[in-house]
């Protein structure tokens, strides 16, 4: 079904109002941000659902939300997608126009300033277009509150004038789907939140899961990997797609330069240890925060600020981008008092753990 069939009237004579020229909301809407290194990353992207491997969960329930919005002849439900780097947010969010045979628009909440840069944006949205705001969390308030109306009621207010003889009036909008993407839940504000029909998670990905990924981007690659190397890799790439599709252009280029091309698990596993990256998948910039923890601060309780100014890193790149992997593994703590390592960090990194919290240590005052 073509996007112009499913959005065409039901009544009416039938017809659909022409179309404005693409390039109107290209001029507004900030081209997709793709920098250099990422160029690759498009081109790895899966276009279908059936195609994105794992979280068969969310995948369910797209599915059924995005059927029945077929079958309805109406846009979906706006959709919010939460979770870590890498996980496949902005891939759902094109999944999402693809399936739906839409248009994608795309931004990102720092990209709009002021309230009447979305304003514009919303004017040129056509019928059944798809609405992707990356790092949603960071928009500006009041350009927040724009959406709320938007999206509850495809309207927005247009103010007229200003002080007292300032007029509001209400300006119909196209129907949309709103699909945002954070990787911050936490900053995201209840009002917002509400106006979702679906607030998804992404969670880590399987070894499984990664094998397959790593797989399917070998073949798009023309590499040529065993099981056994996939497994190597994906072993090592912290439950994310895109560290895995990293590792695995890393362990190519390695074994191109250094070995005959093709990519085994002894091969994959030389590469790995060439790039620094070690058998839990901790990157060199990863230890290096386990590492400040441990060595600087005897394992904590340490603040996230002191952390991060440790390792000449912005609070937010420590919290959002390091942090909840080395959680996951177990690794590190968040507690009230501050970041802790645990004894497996102590392990991992090789060092003697001190034997008690130093606070209480025994004869520390003796
Ligand atoms: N489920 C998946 N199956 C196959 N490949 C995937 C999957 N999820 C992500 N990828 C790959 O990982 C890369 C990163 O995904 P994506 O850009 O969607 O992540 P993101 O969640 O938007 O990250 P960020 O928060 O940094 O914007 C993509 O290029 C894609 O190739
Ligand atoms: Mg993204």
């Amino acid at each position: 079904m073509t996007r112009s069939e499913i959005l065409a009237p039901l009544s009416g004579d039938g017809s659909v109002a022409a179309a404005s020229p693409e390039t109107d909301a290209a001029e507004l809407l900030s081209p997709d941000p793709l920098p250099a290194d990422r160029l690759g990353e498009a081109a790895l992207r899966p276009r279908s659902l059936p195609e994105f491997v794992g979280q068969s969960e969310l995948k369910g329930h797209l599915d059924v939300l995005l059927g029945a919005a077929r079958k309805r002849r109406e846009p979906v439900d706006h959709l919010l997608f939460a979770g870590p780097p890498g996980l496949g947010k902005t891939t759902l969010a094109h999944i999402v126009a693809n399936e739906l045979d839409a248009h994608l628009q795309t931004t990102s909440g720092p990209a709009v300033e002021r309230a009447g840069d979305l304003a514009a944006m919303l004017t040129k949205i056509e019928p059944g277009d798809v609405l992707f705001i990356d790092e949603i969390h960071r928009l500006p308030r009041p350009v927040e509150e724009v959406l709320y109306p938007a999206m509850e009621d495809f309207r927005i207010d247009i103010v007229l004038g200003k002080g007292p003889a300032a007029r509001s009036i209400p300006l119909d909008l196209a129907p949309f789907t709103l699909v945002g993407a954070t990787t911050r839940t936490g900053l995201i504000t209840g009002p917002l939140r509400d106006r979702f029909g679906l607030v998804a998670r992404l969670d880590f990905y399987t070894a499984d899961d990664l094998v397959s990924i790593v797989e399917r981007t070998a073949g798009i690659l023309d590499v040529t990997i065993d099981t056994g190397g996939a497994a190597e890799i994906a072993n090592r790439a912290r439950g994310t797609p895109r560290i895995a599709n990293r590792l695995l252009r890393q362990v190519r280029d390695f074994s191109e330069v250094h070995r005959d091309g093709r990519i085994d698990s002894a091969v994959a596993a030389d590469g790995l240890d060439f790039f620094g990256v070690d058998e839990l998948g901790l990157d060199r910039a990863t230890r290096a925060v386990l590492e400040a923890l441990c060595r600087n601060f005897g394992g904590g309780p340490v603040g996230l600020s002191t952390l991060a100014i440790a390792v000449s890193e912005p609070t937010e790149t420590v919290e959002d981008v390091y942090e909840p992997y080395l959680i996951q593994q177990g690794l590190l703590m968040r507690t009230p008092r501050g970041r802790v390592a645990t004894s497996a960090a102590w392990v991992h990194l090789g060092l003697e753990a001190p034997q008690s919290d130093p606070d209480t240590q025994p004869g520390l005052f003796a």
